[in-house]
């Protein structure tokens, strides 16, 4: 294979380039392209612990199709033990993917992601690497649970000490892989899969199984064949299928999450990932997968039904419905991961069903739209509400502000059985956004305060500059930017004053005199966090607000020449 990226070390006969061959003699005595395989494994992260098999068949792969697998260590991010957020960290991942390859001689990646974040720093830092590359995902576990549904129940005293530790005990044995409801790492496989970055068939797989060992020896010889024809993810990832992985993202209910890793996709490949462009995608897409948390079935059951490509041959159909407007359902000339229009292989795909796991455009789970954007005085640059996981008569209210300043303000008031606080209330959490936490927790769930749970009250509205977790539900207006931090108006809301959400009309307001609240602001300080330094403080000063993806502003790349094309200087160090 000529013009290799990798030449740049290896060729030539000086002193430089006899000690490059030395140190990889595999490829300096004139072997193919040097593949790197990002290794995010780590025993703080049981979610991505079936990479380690699936390395092994990615490397045969490679090997089989004339490449050189190299690994090399990526921080690994884990939901489960990370605090305050391993969302924190998807950025710093995603630079060392960059960093590793724009200092050594790799051609082309096989980027493993698993767990939430390190699926998404695997998407950015495939992106800004800018050479050939696919993901290698995990996989699930064996089964999973409702946790957060659970908390709600025992909360409200319905679920005993025995039922909570045998939920533990049944979370316990679910065994290593991704979590199996449409969570975050659920959602970021099926997107990616859209997205044409990992090949076709990864969704839903079980991380364990022989099926799994297989695609992950398909992906290594893949990106080899990728190197060959010189294909980069900028390449695969268009316009048309980030548009497309907007809409799925919206007809499977996924993950919220998921509109902030795609808005700074698209920021590093100067693509539309704006909030008013997605709520425009969003209008006219209906719940069109019955899995959990919108639906009755786990992640698993899509395989089975026919996977992504009969979730685009659903969202195909909505082109042909009577009365719709807004464009093709979903743009088939996208590229699949293996390099062949999606057209393809929907052509082969089974049918989506009328009544089971994938559904017809005409006979969805739930009525469009199961997303939005929405902007108003409360969230000038734009906020995101998970319609599907909503309770539908809270869509247009209006009620009082509780607000509540950090977590531990949350957990001390929320549980406090004693708080006064009507039905109707408006939680607004705050101080949780990119700049705020650092790194913008899943705080942004409150829990329903302790004594309306005892009244029976299942859901209240809450606004929130945070995020929360893609297994989470009710009405919750997320990523309200600016987030209060940085002053936006959020900051400035006091318990009582009135809040009005209507979703048809995708507003959030507060319902205040903007010559009161241009008082309120004359007074107002950010908090300060005194004691931050290292990553967290470099972090706080770079990162952006979440409608352009909370990425750092030394990491955006809108123009080609400004991801990792540039070329090492050879020399010796
Ligand atoms: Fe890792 Fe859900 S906690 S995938």
């Amino acid at each position: 294979m000529s013009g290799l990226r990798s030449d740049r070390w290896f060729a030539g006969d000086d002193e430089v380039a006899v000690l490059h061959r030395v140190a990889l003699p595999a490829r300096g005595s004139g072997g193919g392209p040097v593949i790197g395989i990002a290794d995010t494994t780590s025993d703080l992260n049981p979610c991505n612990a079936p990479l380690a098999g699936l390395m092994v068949a990615a490397a045969r792969g490679i090997r089989a199709a004339g490449g050189i697998p190299v690994r090399f260590p990526v921080m690994s991010l884990g939901e489960d033990l990370m605090k305050p957020t391993a969302m924190l960290y998807r950025n710093l991942a995603a630079m060392q993917i960059e960093e590793q390859v724009r200092s050594n001689p790799i051609d082309g990646l096989v980027v493993t992601g698993g767990c939430d974040k390190t699926v998404a720093a695997g998407l950015l830092g495939a992106a800004s690497a800018d050479v050939p590359a696919l993901l290698l995902l995990s996989g699930r576990a064996r089964w999973g649970t409702d946790l957060w549904r659970a908390l709600e129940e025992r909360r409200a005293g319905r679920l005993d000490d025995d039922a909570w530790h045998e939920l533990e005990a049944c979370l316990t044995c679910a065994g290593p892989g991704t979590c199996t409801t449409m969570g975050t790492a659920s959602t970021l496989a099926l997107l990616t899969e859209v997205l044409g970055l990992c090949l076709p068939g990864s969704t839903g797989l079980a991380g364990a199984g022989p099926a799994a060992a297989q695609l992950a020896e398909r992906t290594g010889a893949r990106v080899v064949a990728m190197v060959e024809a010189g294909t980069r993810p900028a390449d695969v990832v268009t316009q048309a299928a980030l548009d497309n992985a907007l809409r799925a993202l919206a007809a499977v209910g996924g993950s919220t999450n998921a509109v902030i890793h795609l808005a700074a996709l698209a920021g590093r490949l100067g693509l539309d990932g704006s909030l008013a462009h997605a709520d425009a995608l969003w209008r006219d897409v209906p719940l069109l997968a019955d899995v959990e948390p919108c639906g009755r079935y786990l992640a698993a059951a899509l395989p089975e039904a026919g996977g992504v490509p009969t979730l685009l041959a659903a969202l195909a159909g909505l082109a042909g419905l009577a009365g719709r407007t807004a464009g093709p359902g979903v743009d088939l000339t996208a590229l699949a991961g293996d390099g062949l229009p999606w057209r393809q292989h929907v052509a082969l795909a089974p049918a989506p069903s009328t009544d089971g796991v994938l559904r017809t455009a005409a006979h969805p789970v739930a009525p469009a739209p199961t997303m939005v954007a929405l902007t108003g005085s409360l969230a000038p640059d734009g906020c995101v509400l998970k319609v599907a996981a909503a309770s539908p008569d809270l869509l247009q209210h209006t009620g009082p502000a509780l607000v509540l300043d950090d977590y531990e303000d949350m957990r001390a008031r929320l549980d406090d059985p004693d708080l006064a606080v009507d039905d109707d209330v408006v939680l607004v959490v705050r101080g949780i956004g990119p700049v705020g936490a650092p790194g913008m927790p899943e705080w942004g769930m409150a829990p329903i305060p302790a004594p309306l749970v005892r009244r029976g009250v299942r859901d209240v509205v809450r606004v929130s500059d945070g995020r929360m977790s893609g297994t989470s539900f009710g009405t919750v207006a997320l990523h309200v930017a600016p987030e209060a931090q940085v002053g936006g108006p959020l900051a400035h809301v006091r318990d009582g004053d009135p809040i009005r959400l209507d979703v048809p009309a995708r507003r959030l307001d507060l319902l205040v005199d903007p010559a009161e609240l241009a008082r309120r602001a004359e007074t107002w300080q950010p908090a300060t966090a005194a004691d931050l330094r290292g990553w967290p403080l470099l972090y706080r000063q770079h990162v952006g607000q979440a409608p352009t993806g909370a990425d750092l502003d030394v990491l955006a790349a809108p123009r080609p020449e400004q991801r990792v094309r540039v070329e090492p200087t050879v020399g010796r160090s």
